[in-house]
């Protein structure tokens, strides 16, 4: 039978007091609605639809390419909400799963499972439910003395008796296709929030003698619907156990996961060891024997293999096989270190690549530069590559040694083997094979020092 998704994604989320819509704040680095688009996304379906509301043009610019959606122009409720789609939908026959754009935790195994269990009951309705600890807030289920699904009541249109039932509505289902649109057209708003809701369809289809079915999930923590930023922090929290206990099944050794972010999406090989405190980001790749000591933050970077981070941020880089970086070191975008490169403490590199083997080991500077094999800078290098306006490129040979605090002026060149002396400040370019000295000649007054303000006797 042909499987469709409709996933609701139109409202506001007042209680976020937010800009931005619900659905595209972030948990783990991926916006809710991206989590549950990737979740549906494991079911075998013929036609998904995402229902766009409020703020429409920023929902639909995440959306992948080809992804069908509907505007909702005003949020009516979640009933008026799929009823968007039935011009798009309402003839077709089949099963229609329905989930929230605010429940980013049900994960596409639950859905698949959903969709069969439904099947199985030859049900017109399955709702996926849970067991809350805490019920508040979510639509309760109310089941018959047959223990069969009745309806879904709302939190705030619920009797006393009723708010005490633990077992909720996650907010998604599964539906025969047709029955869903035929029923949708008999709801009202008769209800404390004056909104088409779409639970009051499972009341219309036991008046018809349909068969209700709920699904429950094991683990409450999938349902977690996202209302506001405390329950975004927990399901930011439940969502990174699940990355991180993923990362240790495939290999990856992580000291600490309670204190370990890393995003969705993030591929870490196997024996790479990752220290707490550490947090890792965006389109992020790290090879395998990588050693990430606490404190570093790496985002949209490329780690290869047995290399090594101490209390580093890494941003937009690339750090080839057998490189190394900090403590405290930082290299900006687009910096590329090539094998064996050494970055060491208070170093910052950007846009700048440098060849195999270089080493800058101490409180240097290098930006806009492309540097070659075996390059050492000594301690407090500065390439000075920007004038106020203009941004300029330093370009230093293989083999040259940068001495320590050495001014290079960009543009400039330093040519293979070539030396700067300590202290100097370089304006010019240094042939191959030369030394540049560009730095005033000391001078000794002898037994002066008694004449200076800071004599303090002998
Ligand atoms: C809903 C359910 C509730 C369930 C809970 C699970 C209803 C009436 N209630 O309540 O039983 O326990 O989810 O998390 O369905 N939306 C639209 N258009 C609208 C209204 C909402 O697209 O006009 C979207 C929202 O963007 C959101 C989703 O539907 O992604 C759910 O809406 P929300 O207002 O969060 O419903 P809840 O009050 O949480
Ligand atoms: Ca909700």
């Amino acid at each position: 039978m042909n499987k469709y998704a409709i996933i609701l994604a139109a409202g506001k989320g007042t209680r976020m007091k937010s800009k931005l819509p619900k659905v595209l704040h972030e948990v783990a680095g991926k916006s809710m609605l991206a989590h549950v688009l990737s979740h549906v996304s494991s079911v075998d379906t013929e036609k998904n639809i995402v229902i766009v509301g409020h703020e429409a043009e920023r929902v639909i610019a995440t959306l992948p390419k080809g992804t069908n959606y509907v505007k909702q122009s005003e949020q009516l409720g979640t009933g008026h909400a799929v009823k968007i789609a039935a011009d798009l939908l309402a003839d077709q026959e089949g099963m229609t799963l329905v989930i929230a754009g605010d429940t980013p935790l049900i994960t596409g195994e639950t859905l698949n499972r959903l969709f069969a269990y439904h099947q199985s009951q030859k049900a017109t309705a399955t709702i996926l439910t849970a067991i809350a600890e805490n019920p508040t807030g979510y639509g309760r289920i109310v089941r018959g003395d047959d223990h069969s699904v009745e309806k879904i009541v709302e939190q705030k249109d619920a009797s006393e008796s009723e708010k005490a039932i633990k077992e909720i509505n996650t907010g998604t289902y599964v539906f025969d296709n047709k029955s869903l649109f035929m029923a949708l057209n008999k709801i009202t708003t008769n209800n404390a929030q004056g909104e088409y809701y779409l639970t009051d369809v499972i009341e219309i289809f036991k008046s018809m003698q349909k068969t209700v079915a709920a699904f429950s999930l094991d683990d409450f923590n999938e349902s977690l619907g996202v209302n506001d930023r405390v329950a975004l922090a927990q399901a930011e929290k439940i969502m990174r156990a699940r990355i991180n206990k993923q990362h240790m099944i495939n290999g990856v050794t992580l000291i600490d996961p309670e204190t370990t972010y890393i995003d969705a999406d993030i591929e870490i090989g196997a024996e790479t060891v990752i220290e707490g405190n550490v947090v890792i980001k965006g389109k992020t790749t790290i090879f395998n024997h990588v050693n990430i000591t606490n404190g570093s933050r790496i985002i949209d970077s490329e780690i290869h293999s047995d290399t090594e981070i101490r209390n580093s941020t890494i941003e937009g880089s690339r750090m080839s096989v057998g490189s190394n970086v900090g403590p405290y070191a930082h290299l900006r975008p687009e910096t590329v270190l090539s094998e064996d490169v050494h970055v060491g403490n208070f170093v910052e590199v950007k846009s700048s690549t440098l060849g195999k083997g270089t080493k800058a080991g101490h409180l240097t500077y290098i930006g806009n530069a492309t540097v070659g094999e075996k390059v050492n800078f000594g301690a407090g290098t500065i390439t000075a590559n920007y004038d106020g306006h203009n941004k300029f490129n330093t370009e230093i040979d293989d083999f040259a040694f940068i001495g320590s605090n050495t001014t290079l002026i960009a543009p400039v060149h330093v040519g293979k083997n070539g030396l700067t002396a300590a202290g100097s400040v370089v304006i010019d370019d240094v042939p191959n094979e030369a030394v540049a000295i560009a730095r005033g000649r000391q001078v000794n007054k002898l037994n002066r020092a008694k004449k200076m303000p800071h004599y303090r006797g002998q």
